[in-house]
């Protein structure tokens, strides 16, 4: 309803970032201006219990960005091999009580499936110090962060994905991405400093440090508080495509 005016000039693909060459040239285009990444994981996603992305509501353990494919949260916590778990909450949630949570996984699914949001949260208090369950964010944002990512395989695609995007770039094009949290972060600097950066250096980086939301914004919206804007600007003349 709000693209209402802009109709004609408006086309609505779904797809994953990393087919975004296939989606673009599906509308016919075949240069573009800009591109914005809007990383991670939707408010309204967060906000649907039935989604399986929120350990607040209880929900099916699904956190699948397309549910049309691939496998859930559950499947994952079903499973992966307890030294696997280990890693995914540790690399991919930064978690600290990676071990003794993925043993408590473990566990509590041989009593039994763990299959809702509620009963994975659950574990997981159960298996931190009492002064980390009572700590500032909730015991189990960091084991829910790392098999959403995992789930999605969010960091795999994010690299290429952005190559591809500069790659569709006309001269003086930007790509924006903005992400939410540190992995993210880091593959977006690095990605875009390596294209910026050599003989073959398509872009130039216009943000030395990333944007980060105003204290003003931050009260407004507390999501935005881990967000963080990155742009490079395509500098050569010729297109790459
Ligand atoms: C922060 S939200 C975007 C919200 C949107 N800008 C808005 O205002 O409603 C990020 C969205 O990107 C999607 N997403 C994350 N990784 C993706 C990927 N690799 N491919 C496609 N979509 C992805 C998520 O499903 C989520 O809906």
């Amino acid at each position: 309803m709000r693209l209402q005016d802009v109709r004609s000039r408006v086309h609505i693909r779904h797809g994953n970032f990393c087919d975004l060459k296939v989606l673009v040239a599906d509308c016919g285009v075949r240069l573009v201006d800009g591109v914005i990444f809007d990383l991670g994981v939707s408010s309204p996603q967060l906000d649907r219990a039935e989604r399986g992305f929120s350990f607040r509501e209880d929900g099916p353990l699904d956190m699948r960005m397309d549910q049309h494919e691939g496998r859930t949260a559950a499947d994952l916590v079903r499973d992966l091999p307890e030294t696997e778990l280990a890693d995914v909450i540790y690399q991919l949630g930064e978690e600290r009580y990676s071990r003794r949570i993925a043993r408590a996984i473990v566990q509590a699914r041989m009593q039994g499936a763990i299959e809702t949001t509620g009963a994975l949260a659950a574990v997981v208090e159960r298996a931190v110090p009492a002064s980390y369950r009572h700590g500032r964010i909730h015991c189990a944002t960091r084991t829910f962060q790392a098999l959403r990512i995992a789930v999605n395989r969010e960091l795999a695609v994010l690299e290429p994905a952005l190559r591809d995007a500069v790659d569709i770039l006309a001269p003086e094009g930007r790509v924006c991405a903005v992400s939410f949290h540190s992995l993210e972060d880091r593959i977006v600097k690095h990605t875009f400093r390596a294209l910026a950066n050599g003989p073959e250096a398509s872009v130039r980086v216009l943000t030395k440090k990333p944007v980060i939301a105003s204290d003003n914004e931050r009260r407004q919206n507390p999501r935005s508080r881990s967000a963080k804007l990155r742009v490079v600007e395509r500098t050569s003349k010729e297109s790459m495509s």
